[in-house]
């Protein structure tokens, strides 16, 4: 089924220049960039964004990681856009990613892991309502 599904490049990736090469990674995987924003998130939309990691222990790193720099966030479509996304990002963390992977190719830690992406249909669902009004998004 055709999926939409929440991306964020984070600080580190952003910091080293390669939005362009992860955008070609969606699009050579035919997923449709539907909307986006470039935006550096407060503390209190990180802490929101990840309310449920609130309790895990790395909850404070992640979210002083997510306000260190800009991060670019957007809206992709497709079919199975979910899954398509989980398999070119990778492992969370990047030692175990796959090779060819995004976050094998940029990551450098479990922190500084290069990307998120959404990991159902109903976080999507939350996730992209976090930061697109439906007049944000561009469905084709
Ligand atoms: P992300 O997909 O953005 O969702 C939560 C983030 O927490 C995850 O990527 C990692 O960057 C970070 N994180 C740090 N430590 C862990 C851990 N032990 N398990 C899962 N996520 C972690």
């Amino acid at each position: 089924a055709v999926e939409r599904t929440l991306s964020i490049i984070k600080p580190d990736a952003v910091a080293k220049n390669v939005i362009g090469q992860i955008y070609s990674r969606f699009e050579a995987a035919g997923l449709n960039i539907i909307a986006a924003r470039m935006m550096h998130l407060s503390r209190r939309e990180a802490e929101a964004f990840y309310a449920v990691h609130r309790e895990r222990p790395f909850f404070k790193d992640l979210v002083e990681f997510m306000i260190s720099g800009p991060v670019m966030v957007q809206v992709l479509e497709g079919e199975n856009a979910i899954s398509k996304n989980r398999e070119l990002m990778g492992a969370t963390d990047p030692r175990k990613a796959e090779k060819g992977t995004i976050r094998a190719d940029f990551a450098a830690s479990i922190d500084a892991n290069a990307v998120h992406g959404s990991d159902a249909p109903e976080t999507a669902a939350i996730e992209i309502a976090c930061f697109f009004p439906t007049l944000a998004i561009f469905s084709r």
